[in-house]
């Protein structure tokens, strides 16, 4: 039964009861004089029953059919439909809760479409970054199939590129592994207590060794006490350092190359900055380096391969550390990344 037609009936009811109510009386009594009065006091009511049922009509009904066109248009997939809330009562409240969650729907609509575009770049970019090796692969061997490698210089320069190449896209599929696993959290972290300046001394003897052995300049500083200590996984946290570093040579454009570390005290906080003097990053594309699968224009251009995920993998492992990262540059003077990692604070026992 409709609302409508409840209300009618409960109307008739209300009105039926007082006119028989009163019809009876005069019977009883006999007195004519007081149907006068009856008609005036059944006029009170049916003037009162009517502005009563209207009133509870229009609360309850009037947002009803909002909400049933809200639900339709929710139905149909229009989730800009916003639905007015104007009275204080339980209806509402009902009308306001479900804008709510209409407004949450259309978040996670959105959510999932940027997903979907991302993923859509992802495999563009993949494929596009995966097909130059593979091109590049194909034509040596074809050269050797076809004889071109007549020399055993030559021969060796075609399998050497062949060798390099295979090794790109294994770094890259390496890399696209790694980024799936950690945006789906199924990396497991074991965070331990260490000394901040042992653990980071340890990475600079690392990259001392090897950043001097391809003629790169490298130099430490350390700037904090010694007995600072930090919670970090030592495997990520050397991925951070790899990943910058790794950019850091890759897009080194100077004869010499340089690259420095720094150990910063900031509070509660391990400062890490790590300062080359690369290409730099234009001043436009510098907010966009921790986004996955970003890459300055002119570094999706050239030669050097990448997914543009490198960085949002830094920034991932830095922020489940707690911490920040964010990077300066200056575009062909160099670029200095900046990450923080929460200090270890021993509770004193009282
Ligand atoms: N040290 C750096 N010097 C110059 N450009 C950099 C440096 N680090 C990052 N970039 C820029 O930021 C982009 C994103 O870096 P990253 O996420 O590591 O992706 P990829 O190295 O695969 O391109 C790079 O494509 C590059 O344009
Ligand atoms: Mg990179």
């Amino acid at each position: 039964m409709k609302l409508k037609t409840k209300l009618i009936i409960a109307f008739m009811i209300v009105m039926i009861f007082p006119i028989a109510l009163t019809t009876a009386a005069i019977a009883i009594m006999r007195k004519p004089e007081i149907v006068e009065l009856q008609q005036v006091f059944l006029l009170v009511v049916f003037m009162t029953s009517v502005l009563l049922m209207y009133w509870i009509y229009r609360t309850v009904s009037v947002p009803l059919s909002k909400l049933q066109k809200a639900v339709r248009n929710i139905k149909e997939g229009n989730l800009d439909f916003e639905i007015h809330a104007d009275a204080d009562d339980e209806f509402g409240q009902l009308c306001q809760d479900f804008d709510e969650m209409r407004l949450r729907l259309k978040a996670n609509a959105e959510e999932k479409q940027e997903t979907e575009r991302e993923n859509k770049v992802l495999i563009s970019n993949i494929s596009h970054d995966l097909k130059t090796p593979v091109t590049a692969i194909k034509g040596y061997a074809e050269g050797i199939m076809d004889g071109v490698a007549d020399t055993p210089e030559k021969m060796d320069k075609y399998i050497r590129t062949i060798y390099n190449k295979a090794n790109e896209m294994d770094l890259l599929i390496n890399e696209l592994t790694l980024y799936a696993k950690i945006d789906t959290n199924r990396i497991p972290y074991n965070f331990t207590t260490i000394s901040a300046i042992e653990y980071f001394r340890d990475c600079a003897d690392d990259l001392s060794i090897e950043l001097e052995s391809k003629g790169t300049k490298f130099e430490f500083r350390n700037y904090i006490e010694e007995d600072s200590k930090i919670i970090v996984d030592p495997e990520q946290m050397r991925r951070v350092i790899n990943n910058i570093i790794s950019n850091s040579i890759k897009y080194m454009d100077k004869p010499q190359g340089k690259i420095t570390m720094n150990l910063r005290d900031v509070g509660d906080f391990v400062q890490v900055e790590l300062g080359d003097n690369a290409r730099g990053i234009a001043a436009k594309d510098l907010p966009y380096i921790f986004d996955r699968f970003f890459r300055a224009d002119s570094s999706r251009n050239s030669s050097k391969g990448g997914s543009g995920i490198g960085l949002s993998i830094v920034k991932k492992i830095v922020e489940e550390h707690g911490g920040n990262i964010w990077a300066t540059s200056v575009e062909g003077e160099g670029t200095t990344m900046y990450f923080v990692v929460r200090k270890y604070q021993e509770v004193p026992i009282q």
